[in-house]
């Protein structure tokens, strides 16, 4: 490891910013330099600015900034060494030359396994164009274009029993390595092509790799699917079916988990891209943290059959372990994905990803259809379990929500269930170890939320704005009150300002009888905004609305801190029920500001 340095100048000599940041979002030139949509923000004119001189970028919208490697730690939510790793393999500098000589066959036989991958993608998509055949027909049969028919390198696997053997060997790869990679079947020591008279889906890794296949069937025949056997390239638990091309559209940090190829690519062709696909085995751990790298929300889009819904509920309780906020979206009387949006267009289909279910809620629709609430042991009986249910729920906004949601449709009384559910905190009072360890994570967690640098850049960023431009500063002022900022010294500021609007440019060593700590004052001289006459006045918002994000957060983060030392005191519950309606409140007014 002691030429890490050397291979992190290595990088940073080799390779541009821009190309790097380009790979995943659009940057547009301004002159000198890049502009962009800020991807860890959600805006809607560019403040994502990227120098290609000093090889940074910044955000002049939520403070995120760094060189090449932080951006890559951000997008592909990496350690410092792995963000390294990715970029040194991409660029192809050697990362470490002490290699062993067992890690580097292991490498090699890699790269050469993703090769006999490759190769055979490249030839099964060429028979999908070569000659009339009956694959391309179902294809376009299925309401694929040729667009997307190129983007996913959909090919078709000939009636033969040797093309592709013998087009590999051709290539001068071993018969034994084709059928280690599954795409070269033995039986008495004959060999002979896996896939025949099938559609094949190259499958990708995240970088774009192909590392195996999955092969239809063009009718109704049995089997309906092949697929290669896991390899040293293909690890199917670790990978999803369109992770290469979803991860560059993920907007909102929110993922649709669908089951088939065929949803995931019909719902690209819609411009639905954020989709992965789990290829119809169930959800496992490697999986859901591959999509924790990139997304914190999933919206389970499975088919609608008992097999979908048993998958949904295994997918909802790994994902709901790994942190990851879990809603599921309801086709009505369409089997799948792609059978709704070719009937009903991609318009349906977001209103669909709007009306989704909180997972909770998807659970108690799903037991309220199960029971027969007409019946009374049927109906306690679903309360029962409903309100388990509600229980597992750590969120008091949540709990307090689905349990008015559980009280409409079973038309019953909203303290009863409430009772019900607070009993269960009276059981976790007594049980002090359960307790305790509530109270631990609770603490550590909350400990963690810091006032950052960021987020201190951000208000800084718009006090700079209000002292530099009288235009600017009286939309600033219109909108913004002591109340929407988080530190003493912008209230300071902007109390002073709003004495003091008269004044023009307002310089910095007017501020200094104001008792501003020192380093307020010096990260204000180094905010420094180009082009400030002509800032848009979206641009604007951005900021003031970041601004009041910033500070609603932080209020969210204290009252929860308050009602995690509370919750467990019976003595208090009036003043838990109020901290939870000050929590309402201010996520009411944070989801309008995300409006
Ligand atoms: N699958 C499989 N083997 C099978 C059936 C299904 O590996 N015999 C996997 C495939 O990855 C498939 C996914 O499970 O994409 C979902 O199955 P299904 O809904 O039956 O297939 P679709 O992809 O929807 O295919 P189509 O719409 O063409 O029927
Ligand atoms: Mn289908």
């Amino acid at each position: 490891m002691s030429d890490i340095k050397s291979i992190i100048d290595d990088i940073k000599n080799r390779v541009d910013i821009i190309d790097i940041i380009s790979e995943y979002i659009n940057v547009e030139q301004r002159g000198e330099s890049f502009k962009a949509l800020c991807p860890f923000h959600n805006e809607k004119t560019p403040s994502f600015h990227i120098s290609t001189q000093k090889q940074i970028y910044k955000c002049f919208g939520c403070g995120e900034g760094g060189d090449a490697i932080s951006f890559i730690m951000k997008m592909e939510n990496m350690e410092f060494l792995e963000a390294v790793k990715f970029l040194a393999n991409k660029y192809g500098i050697e990362f470490n030359s002490n290699m062993s000589e067992k890690n580097k066959k292991i490498l090699e036989k890699t790269k050469k396994y993703i090769d006999i991958n490759t190769e055979s993608a490249r030839f099964y998509f060429k028979n999908l164009f070569s000659i009339r055949n009956n694959a391309y027909e179902y294809l376009r049969k299925r309401g694929l274009d040729d667009k997307t028919i190129k983007k996913f390198g959909l090919g078709y696997s000939f009636d033969s029993f040797n093309s592709l053997k013998n087009f590999l060997i051709s290539k001068g790869y071993d018969i034994s390595e084709l059928i280690e990679c599954g795409l070269i079947s033995k039986k008495e020591e004959k060999t002979y092509d896996k896939f025949r008279n099938r559609i094949m889906f190259p499958i990708f890794d995240y970088r774009g790799n192909v590392i195996g296949f999955g092969g239809r069937v063009l009718d109704n025949s049995n089997p309906k699917y092949l697929n290669s056997p896991e390899s040293i390239v293909f690890n199917k638990s670790e990978n999803l079916y369109g992770i290469n091309f979803c991860k560059k559209e993920i907007k909102n940090k929110t993922v649709i988990l669908v089951e088939g190829y065929m949803d995931l690519i019909s719902l690209f062709q819609y411009g639905i891209k954020n989709v992965l696909a789990s290829l119809g085995t169930s959800l496992t751990k490697g999986q859901a943290q591959l999509i924790r790298r990139y997304a914190d929300t999933v919206i389970i889009s499975y088919d609608k059959d008992d097999a979908g819904i048993k998958a949904t509920l295994r997918a909802i309780d790994i994902l709901i372990n790994f942190g990851i906020n879990v809603r599921v979206l309801d086709l009505e009387s369409s089997k799948d994905p792609d059978e709704f949006i070719r009937k009903y267009g991609v318009l349906e289909f977001n209103k669909k990803i709007k009306e989704s279910s909180h997972y909770i809620k998807y659970k108690i629709d799903l037991l309220y259809k199960k029971y027969n609430i007409l019946n009374d042991d049927e109906k306690i009986k679903f309360l029962g379990e409903a309100i388990s249910l509600i229980k597992t729920l750590k969120n008091h906004i949540e709990i307090d929500f689905y349990s008015n949601y559980l009280s409409k449709i079973s038309k019953t009384n909203i303290e009863s269930i409430k009772m019900e559910i607070y009993n269960y905190n009276k059981n976790i009072q007594n049980n002090p170890n359960k307790n305790y360890k509530i109270n631990k994570t609770n603490k550590e967690k909350f400990e963690k939320i810091k006032i950052t640098k960021k987020i201190v850049f951000v208000e800084e960023n718009l006090i700079k704005i209000i002292l530099e431009n009288t235009n600017h500063r009286n939309l600033i002022l219109s909108q913004i009150q002591e109340k929407d900022l988080l530190l003493y010294e912008s209230k300071e500021i902007l109390k002073y300002i709003i004495k003091n609007k008269e004044l023009d440019k307002i310089t910095i060593d007017k501020l200094k009888s104001l008792n501003i700590h020192e380093e307020y004052i010096s990260d204000l001289e180094k905010i420094i905004i180009n082009d400030i006459d002509n800032l848009d006045t979206n641009y604007i918002r951005d900021v003031i609305n970041n601004t009041k994000k910033n500070t609603i957060n932080q209020k969210i983060n204290n009252y929860q801190k308050e009602l995690s030392i509370n919750e467990n005191k019976k003595e208090v519950h009036e003043k838990v029920m109020q901290i939870v309606t000050e929590i309402r409140n201010l996520k009411k007014e944070l989801e309008s500001l995300n409006k």
